[in-house]
């Protein structure tokens, strides 16, 4: 107990007086601790108790995951969930037919019973509360295990705290590590899976500027849709039921229509994905040169064979939208990560600390631990970089051609129903035939031959610095260079996984021989065994890399050569904090402040018919009237996105940003350009948050869509 109090008092002391606003994605359990003053001097006029409490409801009980890879919020006493337009993008084009197409015209529902429900599955995540279990979990291994058995002891223990604070399964509860498996944290949710969709822009509005934009500020998107979510008649979460009610939240946001100005406080809070800021030298490097380009390379190959089908018709439109925009994200991310990692040679950067790191790392007092941690982790990249650039191709082609990830997917559970006794089997039929109705939706035939054959050729011819999987070197030869067209054609024709009678004439008659003969199947599987198949000296590099990483992170935060004071994103909610914040000006952006953009600057952005910057015509008419109801600024504008300094990345789409009293100010969905080394390093300058202006949401609401409904539904506050 002393120790306990003891390491208190040191932990207090050797807090800085203030940290660093905007760059940090800090954790809500230690808000009081670290961030709180700061926030406080910064204009928050909440308690830290306000924002996270275990005992009480607070501002935390309004965000949720959406979907497993967003983030949304409440904003209604009646389970109201507002997101990005591009979060709820692949249930809008589920719901979408060529007949009713709302993806394309928007959707708002005129009461409840109007709301949709989509097939596939959409949930939300509650957070109920986290706590730390380094102790714990450190206190089952040590130093002379391999990784491997480090894995499998910490898996142990992760399995029992799972155990312990599920309440018997009522709630969902995940382990993770933090600071490169130096620290570990289990967290609490609650998954609730009725969720329907309430209200959607229509696509030009919701993905106004399409790609070009994407990425880019000056900006004009109204990245949102509204969903609500639904529990049994007790509030508790249920499957699908008309019966359902609206879920009674703990705590919704307030929405404030007073707007912001530069150097506002704004905080986000959201489920960030995935950040590299601890990464090596070599890591970045490695990337840079090796991994992105690949990436970006069989990203638009799986693109450019999606959209010669997208734009025969809208029903392909509908079948590749989904998957298209998702590609194109990261597509453009990618480079724009390489161009930004590059100019500002952030290798090098990270390369001086590491040498620092090194010189302190030899001192006879650290050198049995740390000595050859740098060693290792250099090793590590030089001989995995051109496996990286392989496997990126191969990722690319898993990720864009459902057909060459049919061994992971749909074969992988027909292996698994033909495996199991006849009462297993009569248990998952439905299920297994539901995957396969939705593959068959998910796909077109013709368009997967060439998605596929597209992705072989250029793995073939691009990836060979690392040894191809064997049954492609093979093919290849007898191929005669002539390209996978034919091969991919035949393969198609004769696998089962050609057409959904074919699936379900397998369904009713299983046969394991059937399923391993069958030719998609087995090239499938095929590359997917390379892709995870390594050789001895790459996996025992690999061991000593793991380690030496955590060292690596250990040894920085004990010699403060390293001076990141929280952990890397990892799909954990956390919240970020600083102000509205302009960049400097723009001659693209005509407002007075290069921090906010406008109506006017949107429609002159117009394009007739042009599929990324068309408009609807009754904004034109609204805008030319300047109709902005009670929705416009003091400055006589309508204001549709603005800018702060808060540190965000990929899972963050959809999450709040509020001001200091925790109301509801707008919806973060994107980053600019010019800052996309941030997932690597945060640049105090550059980097900014692109978000929707919340006048601008409501307006499109209840003025141009006439759903003053559900505006009604929410509490406005000036
Ligand atoms: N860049 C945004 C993000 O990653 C997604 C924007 C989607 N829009 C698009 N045009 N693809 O959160």
């Amino acid at each position: 107990m002393k120790k306990i109090i003891l390491s208190l008092i040191a932990g207090i002391l050797l807090m800085p007086m203030s940290m660093k606003a905007d760059e940090g994605m800090w954790f809500l359990m230690f808000i009081e601790r670290l961030n709180h003053r700061d926030m406080q001097k910064m204009g928050l006029q909440l308690t830290a108790e306000e924002i996270y409490s275990i005992n009480h409801h607070s501002l935390k009980d309004a965000i949720v995951q959406f979907n497993g890879g967003c983030t949304a919020e409440i904003v209604s006493k009646e389970g109201l969930v507002l997101t990005n337009h591009h979060c709820g993008y692949d249930a809008v084009a589920e719901l979408s037919s060529a007949n009713d197409n709302i993806l394309k015209n928007g959707f708002w529902a005129k009461d409840k019973a109007a709301e949709k429900h989509p097939e596939t599955s959409l949930f939300v995540r509650f957070f109920v509360r986290m706590d730390d279990v380094s102790k714990r979990i450190l206190s089952k291994v040590n130093p002379s295990m391999t990784e491997a058995e480090r894995e499998k002891a910490i898996a142990t223990e992760i399995a029992l705290i799972e155990k312990e604070n599920s309440e018997g399964g009522k709630y969902t509860v995940n382990v993770r590590p933090f600071f490169q498996g130096n620290e570990y944290y289990y967290f609490v949710y609650q998954d609730y899976r009725d969720v329907r969709l309430v209200g959607v822009p229509s696509e030009s509005i919701g993905k106004f500027g399409g790609d070009t934009d994407n990425w880019v500020w000056p900006r004009h998107t109204g990245d949102f849709s509204m969903f609500r979510v639904y529990a049994d008649k007790d509030g508790n979460p249920a499957a699908y039921s008309p019966n359902n009610v609206p879920l009674k939240p703990k705590h919704y946001l307030p929405v404030n229509l007073s707007g912001v100005k530069e150097n506002d406080f704004a905080m986000i809070l959201g489920y960030p994905g995935r950040t590299n800021r601890w990464m090596p030298a070599g890591g970045i490097e490695q990337n840079v040169k090796f991994a992105y380009p690949a990436w970006v390379e069989g990203a638009k190959t799986g693109m450019d064979n999606m959209k010669k089908y997208m734009e025969q018709s809208e029903a392909l439109n509908l079948v590749y939208a989904s998957k298209y925009a998702s590609t194109a994200n990261y597509w453009k991310n990618r480079q724009g990560m390489i161009d930004a990692l590059s100019k500002f040679g952030t290798a090098k950067t990270k390369a001086v600390q590491e040498a620092k790191f090194n010189a302190w790392a030899n001192k006879a007092e650290n050198k049995a631990k740390y000595g050859n941690v740098v060693t290792n982790i250099n090793k590590f990249y030089s001989i995995t970089n051109e496996k990286s650039r392989h496997d990126n191709y191969l990722q690319q082609l898993f990720r864009t051609s459902a057909s060459g990830n049919i061994g992971r997917t749909l074969g992988r559970s027909l292996d698994v129903y033909t495996k199991a006794d006849a009462t297993k089997r009569a248990a998952m039929k439905a299920d297994v035939l539901d995957a396969a109705e939705q593959f068959f939706k998910d796909t077109y035939l013709p368009a997967e031959k060439d998605i596929l054959a597209a992705q072989l050729d250029l793995y073939v011819a691009k990836a060979k610095g690392y040894p191809l999987a064997p049954s492609i070197v093979k093919l290849n030869g007898e191929n005669k260079g002539q390209g996978f067209k034919n091969y991919v054609d035949a393969v198609m024709n004769m696998s089962m996984f050609s057409s959904l009678d074919r699936v379900k004439a397998f369904v009713e008659y299983p046969s394991q021989g059937m399923l391993d003969n069958d030719p998609l199947y087995v090239l499938s599987n095929d590359l997917f065994n390379h892709f995870t198949s390594k050789s001895d000296e790459i996996a025992k590099a690999q061991n000593d890399y793991t380690a030496a990483f955590r060292l690596l992170v250990e040894g920085l935060r004990e010699s403060k050569i390293g001076d990141i004071k929280y952990p890397d994103a990892n799909s954990t909610l956390r919240l970020t904090y600083g102000k509205v914040r302009s960049l400097p000006a723009d001659k693209k952006n005509d407002a007075k402040i290069n921090n906010y953009t406008t109506l006017d600057g949107q429609v002159k952005k117009y394009k007739k018919g042009d599929e990324e910057f068309d408009l609807p015509v009754k904004v034109l008419e609204m805008a030319k009237n300047k109709d902005y109801g009670r929705f416009a600024d003091k400055d006589g504008s309508l204001h549709v996105n603005f800018l702060t300094d808060n540190d965000i990345t990929g899972g963050n789409s959809g999450s709040p940003v509020l001001n200091g009293k925790g109301e509801l100010i707008g919806v973060a969905f994107d980053g600019n350009i010019e800052a996309m080394a941030g997932d690597v390093i945060f640049d105090k300058k550059l980097q900014r948050t692109i978000n929707v202006d919340i006048r601008y949401v409501l307006w499109i609401i209840e003025n141009l869509s006439g759903a003053k409904n559900i505006v009604d539904e929410m509490t406005l506050v000036k």
